[in-house]
Protein backbone atom coordinates (compact mmCIF):
# COMPACT_ATOMS: atom_id res chain seq x y z
CA UNK A 1 0.00 0.00 0.00
CA UNK A 2 2.66 2.54 0.99
CA UNK A 3 4.33 1.55 -2.32
CA UNK A 4 1.28 2.09 -4.31
CA UNK A 5 1.08 5.45 -2.51
CA UNK A 6 4.57 6.66 -3.13
CA UNK A 7 4.32 5.61 -7.34
CA UNK A 8 1.10 8.02 -7.14
CA UNK A 9 2.60 10.69 -5.68
CA UNK A 10 5.74 10.14 -7.57
CA UNK A 11 3.49 10.10 -10.58
CA UNK A 12 1.81 13.40 -9.82
CA UNK A 13 4.39 15.18 -9.06
CA UNK A 14 6.13 14.35 -12.69
CA UNK A 15 2.79 16.06 -14.37
CA UNK A 16 2.82 18.66 -12.43
CA UNK A 17 2.02 21.51 -14.44
CA UNK A 18 2.29 24.27 -11.89
CA UNK A 19 4.30 27.31 -12.20
CA UNK A 20 5.32 29.80 -9.72
CA UNK A 21 5.83 33.69 -10.93
CA UNK A 22 8.35 35.51 -8.67
CA UNK A 23 8.95 39.19 -9.74
CA UNK A 24 8.65 42.32 -8.16
CA UNK A 25 7.63 44.20 -11.27
CA UNK A 26 3.62 43.80 -10.96
CA UNK A 27 3.41 43.96 -15.14
CA UNK A 28 5.56 41.68 -15.95
CA UNK A 29 4.56 39.43 -12.81
CA UNK A 30 1.03 39.78 -14.58
CA UNK A 31 2.36 39.11 -18.40
CA UNK A 32 4.08 36.17 -17.39
CA UNK A 33 1.30 34.42 -15.18
CA UNK A 34 -1.22 35.40 -18.68
CA UNK A 35 1.14 33.83 -21.17
CA UNK A 36 1.85 30.53 -19.41
CA UNK A 37 -2.12 30.19 -18.07
CA UNK A 38 -3.46 30.54 -22.18
CA UNK A 39 -0.72 27.62 -22.78
CA UNK A 40 -2.31 25.30 -19.97
CA UNK A 41 -0.04 25.83 -17.38
CA UNK A 42 -1.57 26.49 -13.58
CA UNK A 43 0.42 30.10 -12.03
CA UNK A 44 0.97 31.15 -8.35
CA UNK A 45 2.29 34.76 -8.57
CA UNK A 46 4.96 36.20 -5.45
CA UNK A 47 5.77 39.71 -5.43
CA UNK A 48 9.02 39.08 -3.27
CA UNK A 49 10.90 36.38 -1.91
CA UNK A 50 9.05 36.00 1.33
CA UNK A 51 5.96 35.54 -0.36
CA UNK A 52 7.58 33.03 -2.95
CA UNK A 53 8.63 30.49 0.30
CA UNK A 54 5.24 31.07 1.67
CA UNK A 55 3.38 29.49 -1.54
CA UNK A 56 6.07 27.00 -2.07
CA UNK A 57 4.87 25.79 1.46
CA UNK A 58 1.15 25.61 1.00
CA UNK A 59 2.35 23.88 -2.51
CA UNK A 60 4.17 22.05 -4.62
CA UNK A 61 6.04 23.60 -7.80
CA UNK A 62 6.74 22.35 -10.99
CA UNK A 63 8.96 25.45 -11.82
CA UNK A 64 9.80 28.50 -10.77
CA UNK A 65 10.11 31.61 -13.19
CA UNK A 66 12.22 33.80 -10.46
CA UNK A 67 13.94 37.34 -11.07
CA UNK A 68 17.20 37.92 -10.17
CA UNK A 69 17.09 41.49 -9.16
CA UNK A 70 14.64 41.97 -6.20
CA UNK A 71 14.64 44.22 -3.53
CA UNK A 72 15.52 41.64 -0.02
CA UNK A 73 16.43 38.99 -1.10
CA UNK A 74 17.88 38.30 -4.38
CA UNK A 75 16.39 35.99 -6.76
CA UNK A 76 19.72 34.20 -6.76
CA UNK A 77 19.92 33.19 -3.19
CA UNK A 78 15.88 32.31 -3.06
CA UNK A 79 16.44 29.95 -6.45
CA UNK A 80 19.29 28.56 -4.95
CA UNK A 81 17.35 27.33 -1.51
CA UNK A 82 14.52 26.36 -3.50
CA UNK A 83 17.04 23.50 -5.52
CA UNK A 84 17.75 22.67 -2.53
CA UNK A 85 14.75 22.54 -0.14
CA UNK A 86 12.47 21.38 -3.11
CA UNK A 87 14.65 18.83 -5.47
CA UNK A 88 11.88 18.11 -7.89
CA UNK A 89 11.50 21.70 -8.43
CA UNK A 90 13.05 23.54 -11.78
CA UNK A 91 14.01 26.96 -12.11
CA UNK A 92 14.44 29.66 -14.70
CA UNK A 93 16.39 32.64 -14.22
CA UNK A 94 14.51 36.01 -15.50
CA UNK A 95 16.63 39.31 -15.46
CA UNK A 96 16.71 42.70 -17.14
CA UNK A 97 21.04 42.30 -17.21
CA UNK A 98 22.09 40.39 -20.05
CA UNK A 99 25.39 39.04 -18.57
CA UNK A 100 27.14 35.80 -19.64
CA UNK A 101 28.52 35.57 -16.17
CA UNK A 102 25.26 35.46 -14.18
CA UNK A 103 23.59 33.43 -16.57
CA UNK A 104 26.62 30.84 -16.32
CA UNK A 105 26.63 31.36 -12.39
CA UNK A 106 22.68 30.53 -12.58
CA UNK A 107 23.21 27.68 -14.70
CA UNK A 108 26.14 26.12 -12.39
CA UNK A 109 23.85 26.85 -9.57
CA UNK A 110 21.16 24.30 -11.09
CA UNK A 111 18.73 26.29 -12.75
CA UNK A 112 17.86 24.91 -16.55
CA UNK A 113 17.05 28.26 -18.70
CA UNK A 114 17.81 32.32 -18.47
CA UNK A 115 15.39 34.58 -19.55
CA UNK A 116 16.13 38.51 -20.45
CA UNK A 117 13.81 41.06 -20.47
CA UNK A 118 12.36 42.08 -22.51
CA UNK A 119 11.58 38.59 -23.59
CA UNK A 120 9.24 37.15 -26.49
CA UNK A 121 6.42 35.10 -25.24
CA UNK A 122 8.20 32.43 -27.38
CA UNK A 123 11.36 32.20 -26.10
CA UNK A 124 9.59 32.40 -22.23
CA UNK A 125 7.20 29.24 -23.13
CA UNK A 126 9.95 27.51 -25.15
CA UNK A 127 12.16 27.86 -22.26
CA UNK A 128 9.33 26.52 -19.84
CA UNK A 129 8.83 23.65 -21.98
CA UNK A 130 12.20 22.50 -22.60
CA UNK A 131 12.89 23.56 -18.18
CA UNK A 132 9.59 20.94 -17.73
CA UNK A 133 10.93 18.60 -20.11
CA UNK A 134 14.30 17.80 -18.49
CA UNK A 135 12.77 17.84 -14.57
CA UNK A 136 10.51 15.12 -16.02
CA UNK A 137 13.48 13.53 -17.86
CA UNK A 138 15.71 13.83 -14.83
CA UNK A 139 12.81 12.78 -12.27
CA UNK A 140 12.26 9.43 -14.34
CA UNK A 141 16.45 8.50 -14.49
CA UNK A 142 16.49 9.23 -10.33
CA UNK A 143 12.95 7.03 -9.93
CA UNK A 144 14.50 4.17 -12.07
CA UNK A 145 17.53 4.59 -10.37
CA UNK A 146 16.19 4.58 -6.78
CA UNK A 147 13.88 1.31 -7.95
CA UNK A 148 16.74 -0.23 -9.14
CA UNK A 149 18.31 -0.07 -5.71
CA UNK A 150 15.11 -0.94 -3.94
CA UNK A 151 15.06 -4.17 -6.04
CA UNK A 152 18.94 -4.81 -5.24
CA UNK A 153 18.62 -3.78 -1.73
CA UNK A 154 15.22 -6.43 -1.19
CA UNK A 155 16.80 -9.39 -3.01
CA UNK A 156 20.09 -8.79 -0.75
CA UNK A 157 18.01 -9.06 1.89
CA UNK A 158 16.21 -12.14 0.79
CA UNK A 159 19.51 -13.38 -0.19
CA UNK A 160 20.87 -12.90 3.23
CA UNK A 161 17.45 -14.52 4.61
CA UNK A 162 17.62 -17.20 3.06
CA UNK A 163 21.95 -17.84 3.88
CA UNK A 164 21.03 -17.03 7.41
CA UNK A 165 18.45 -20.13 6.98
CA UNK A 166 20.89 -22.22 5.29
CA UNK A 167 23.32 -21.41 8.18
CA UNK A 168 20.91 -22.64 10.87
CA UNK A 169 19.84 -25.61 9.00
CA UNK A 170 22.91 -26.99 8.77
CA UNK A 171 23.96 -26.07 12.18
CA UNK A 172 20.91 -27.79 13.04
CA UNK A 173 21.32 -31.37 10.88
CA UNK A 174 24.88 -31.35 11.92
CA UNK A 175 24.13 -30.95 15.55
CA UNK A 176 20.94 -33.78 15.13
CA UNK A 177 23.52 -36.23 13.22
CA UNK A 178 26.07 -35.52 16.05
CA UNK A 179 23.84 -36.11 18.85
CA UNK A 180 22.15 -39.05 16.85
CA UNK A 181 25.39 -41.08 17.11
CA UNK A 182 26.07 -40.56 20.50
CA UNK A 183 22.51 -41.76 21.67
CA UNK A 184 23.04 -45.08 19.27
CA UNK A 185 26.76 -45.32 20.47
CA UNK A 186 25.49 -45.15 24.05
CA UNK A 187 22.32 -47.87 23.41
CA UNK A 188 24.75 -50.20 21.99
CA UNK A 189 26.87 -49.63 25.32
CA UNK A 190 24.42 -49.49 27.39
CA UNK A 191 24.36 -53.38 27.10
CA UNK A 192 27.28 -53.76 29.06
CA UNK A 193 26.68 -51.10 31.65
CA UNK A 194 29.35 -48.60 29.80
CA UNK A 195 28.64 -45.45 30.58
CA UNK A 196 27.77 -41.98 28.48
CA UNK A 197 30.91 -40.53 29.62
CA UNK A 198 32.65 -42.80 28.30
CA UNK A 199 31.56 -42.23 24.88
CA UNK A 200 32.08 -38.78 26.24
CA UNK A 201 35.95 -39.08 26.86
CA UNK A 202 36.65 -41.39 24.57
CA UNK A 203 35.40 -38.56 21.67
CA UNK A 204 37.54 -35.82 23.34
CA UNK A 205 40.76 -38.18 23.68
CA UNK A 206 40.41 -39.03 20.25
CA UNK A 207 39.99 -35.43 19.08
CA UNK A 208 42.66 -34.22 21.08
CA UNK A 209 45.37 -36.80 20.33
CA UNK A 210 44.03 -36.26 16.02
CA UNK A 211 44.73 -32.28 16.43
CA UNK A 212 47.95 -32.85 18.17
CA UNK A 213 49.48 -35.30 15.96
CA UNK A 214 48.34 -32.41 12.96
CA UNK A 215 45.53 -33.84 11.69
CA UNK A 216 43.16 -31.70 9.52
CA UNK A 217 40.71 -29.43 11.45
CA UNK A 218 38.06 -31.40 9.15
CA UNK A 219 39.54 -34.83 9.81
CA UNK A 220 39.41 -33.90 13.77
CA UNK A 221 36.11 -33.24 13.36
CA UNK A 222 35.25 -36.58 12.04
CA UNK A 223 36.95 -38.50 14.21
CA UNK A 224 35.44 -36.51 17.16
CA UNK A 225 32.31 -37.78 15.75
CA UNK A 226 32.58 -41.23 14.63
CA UNK A 227 34.64 -42.44 17.55
CA UNK A 228 31.56 -42.84 20.05
CA UNK A 229 30.72 -45.72 17.74
CA UNK A 230 33.86 -47.76 18.19
CA UNK A 231 31.50 -50.51 19.90
CA UNK A 232 28.72 -50.50 18.41
CA UNK A 233 29.75 -54.04 17.28
CA UNK A 234 28.55 -55.02 21.04
CA UNK A 235 24.94 -55.50 20.05
CA UNK A 236 25.99 -58.29 18.24
CA UNK A 237 27.86 -59.94 21.03
CA UNK A 238 25.45 -62.31 23.31
CA UNK A 239 24.72 -61.61 26.86
CA UNK A 240 26.06 -64.44 28.38
CA UNK A 241 29.60 -63.68 27.24
CA UNK A 242 29.42 -59.77 27.27
CA UNK A 243 27.80 -59.70 31.12
CA UNK A 244 29.81 -62.48 32.02
CA UNK A 245 31.36 -61.87 35.32
CA UNK A 246 35.45 -62.53 35.85
CA UNK A 247 37.72 -63.31 33.06
CA UNK A 248 36.93 -64.84 29.56
CA UNK A 249 37.56 -68.36 28.95
CA UNK A 250 39.84 -68.25 24.85
CA UNK A 251 36.22 -69.34 23.31
CA UNK A 252 34.53 -66.57 25.15
CA UNK A 253 37.17 -63.87 24.12
CA UNK A 254 36.90 -65.11 20.68
CA UNK A 255 33.01 -64.36 20.34
CA UNK A 256 33.73 -60.84 22.11
CA UNK A 257 36.49 -60.27 19.73
CA UNK A 258 33.87 -60.20 16.72
CA UNK A 259 32.47 -57.19 18.40
CA UNK A 260 34.77 -55.39 15.83
CA UNK A 261 34.24 -57.00 12.92
CA UNK A 262 30.31 -56.88 13.74
CA UNK A 263 30.69 -52.65 13.94
CA UNK A 264 32.78 -52.60 11.01
CA UNK A 265 29.94 -54.05 8.61
CA UNK A 266 27.21 -51.97 10.65
CA UNK A 267 29.02 -49.05 9.27
CA UNK A 268 30.97 -49.88 6.14
CA UNK A 269 29.95 -49.04 2.72
CA UNK A 270 28.23 -45.58 3.71
CA UNK A 271 28.51 -42.94 1.13
CA UNK A 272 28.67 -40.47 4.94
CA UNK A 273 32.38 -40.36 4.97
CA UNK A 274 31.87 -39.88 9.30
CA UNK A 275 30.34 -43.47 9.13
CA UNK A 276 33.35 -44.63 6.83
CA UNK A 277 35.61 -43.57 9.54
CA UNK A 278 33.49 -44.61 12.15
CA UNK A 279 33.42 -48.28 10.49
CA UNK A 280 37.64 -47.80 9.96
CA UNK A 281 37.75 -47.08 13.96
CA UNK A 282 35.15 -49.94 15.05
CA UNK A 283 37.49 -52.27 12.85
CA UNK A 284 41.08 -51.15 13.93
CA UNK A 285 40.64 -49.91 17.49
CA UNK A 286 41.87 -53.12 19.12
CA UNK A 287 44.61 -53.48 16.23
CA UNK A 288 47.85 -53.30 17.98
CA UNK A 289 51.29 -51.59 17.06
CA UNK A 290 53.24 -54.82 16.99
CA UNK A 291 50.75 -56.76 15.05
CA UNK A 292 49.29 -58.67 18.21
CA UNK A 293 46.23 -57.04 18.55
CA UNK A 294 42.48 -58.37 16.29
CA UNK A 295 40.36 -58.95 14.36
CA UNK A 296 43.19 -58.91 11.59
CA UNK A 297 46.43 -58.20 13.52
CA UNK A 298 47.41 -55.53 11.27
CA UNK A 299 50.68 -54.08 12.59
CA UNK A 300 52.33 -50.47 12.19
CA UNK A 301 51.02 -47.80 9.88
CA UNK A 302 49.01 -50.83 8.24
CA UNK A 303 46.57 -49.68 11.00
CA UNK A 304 44.97 -46.54 9.80
CA UNK A 305 45.81 -43.23 11.90
CA UNK A 306 41.96 -43.46 13.27
CA UNK A 307 42.00 -46.78 14.86
CA UNK A 308 45.59 -46.15 16.04
CA UNK A 309 43.99 -43.06 17.70
CA UNK A 310 40.70 -44.80 19.37
CA UNK A 311 43.29 -47.61 20.68
CA UNK A 312 45.17 -45.56 22.98
CA UNK A 313 42.09 -43.43 24.08
CA UNK A 314 39.69 -46.68 24.61
CA UNK A 315 42.98 -48.64 26.48
CA UNK A 316 43.35 -45.00 28.71
CA UNK A 317 39.85 -45.23 29.57
CA UNK A 318 39.37 -48.68 30.20
CA UNK A 319 42.27 -48.88 32.48
CA UNK A 320 41.04 -45.24 34.59
CA UNK A 321 37.37 -46.86 34.73
CA UNK A 322 36.32 -49.60 37.33
CA UNK A 323 35.36 -52.62 35.85
CA UNK A 324 33.42 -55.95 37.15
CA UNK A 325 37.26 -57.25 37.86
CA UNK A 326 39.04 -54.46 38.70
CA UNK A 327 39.05 -51.27 40.07
CA UNK A 328 39.76 -47.65 38.49
CA UNK A 329 43.54 -47.22 37.91
CA UNK A 330 44.82 -43.73 39.39
CA UNK A 331 45.64 -41.06 36.78
CA UNK A 332 49.38 -41.49 36.89
CA UNK A 333 49.25 -45.09 37.25
CA UNK A 334 47.44 -45.31 33.89
CA UNK A 335 49.95 -43.41 32.06
CA UNK A 336 52.78 -45.24 33.66
CA UNK A 337 50.92 -48.67 32.31
CA UNK A 338 50.33 -46.85 29.13
CA UNK A 339 54.46 -46.17 28.50
CA UNK A 340 55.17 -49.43 29.52
CA UNK A 341 53.17 -50.52 25.77
CA UNK A 342 54.79 -47.74 23.66
CA UNK A 343 55.85 -49.43 20.51
CA UNK A 344 54.62 -52.65 21.58
CA UNK A 345 50.37 -51.63 21.48
CA UNK A 346 50.64 -48.42 21.36
CA UNK A 347 51.94 -46.63 17.84
CA UNK A 348 55.30 -45.41 19.63
CA UNK A 349 54.84 -41.17 17.60
CA UNK A 350 50.98 -41.11 19.06
CA UNK A 351 51.77 -42.44 22.45
CA UNK A 352 54.16 -39.26 23.00
CA UNK A 353 52.25 -37.14 21.30
CA UNK A 354 49.73 -38.12 23.93
CA UNK A 355 51.89 -38.21 27.28
CA UNK A 356 53.01 -34.72 26.07
CA UNK A 357 49.18 -33.83 26.05
CA UNK A 358 48.44 -34.92 29.65
CA UNK A 359 47.04 -31.42 31.13
CA UNK A 360 44.33 -31.94 28.44
CA UNK A 361 43.77 -35.49 29.28
CA UNK A 362 43.07 -35.20 32.72
CA UNK A 363 40.98 -32.37 32.12
CA UNK A 364 38.73 -34.39 29.50
CA UNK A 365 39.21 -37.02 32.43
CA UNK A 366 38.01 -35.07 35.44
CA UNK A 367 35.27 -32.77 33.35
CA UNK A 368 33.38 -36.47 32.05
CA UNK A 369 34.20 -38.17 35.25
CA UNK A 370 31.47 -41.14 35.97
CA UNK A 371 28.64 -40.71 38.31
CA UNK A 372 29.17 -42.59 41.32
CA UNK A 373 25.43 -44.67 39.95
CA UNK A 374 26.93 -46.22 36.75
CA UNK A 375 27.67 -49.44 36.81
CA UNK A 376 30.70 -51.06 36.05
CA UNK A 377 31.67 -52.48 32.65
CA UNK A 378 34.48 -55.34 31.23
CA UNK A 379 37.26 -53.81 28.94
CA UNK A 380 36.71 -55.20 25.17
FE1 LIG B 1 36.00 -52.36 21.65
Amino acid sequence: MTLLLDRTNQQALLDLKRVLVIDDEEPIRRLLGYMLQSHGYETVLAADAKEARTRLEETSFALVLCDVNMPGESGMDLVRAILNQHPHTAAIMVTGLDSSVLANAALDMGAFGYVIKPFESNEVLINVANALRRRRLEMESRLHRENLEDVVRTRTMALQQALEWLERSEKELRLSREETIQRLAIAAEFRDSATAQHIQRMSHYCELLARRYGLSNERCDLIRTASPMHDIGKIGTPDHVLLKPGKFTQDEFNVIAQHAEIGYRILAGSDAEILNVAATIALTHHERWDGSGYPRKLKGEAIPIEGRIASIADAFDALTTARVYKPAFAFDHAVDLMSKHRGEHFDPELLDVFLASLGDIKRIHEAYADRPSNGLSRES
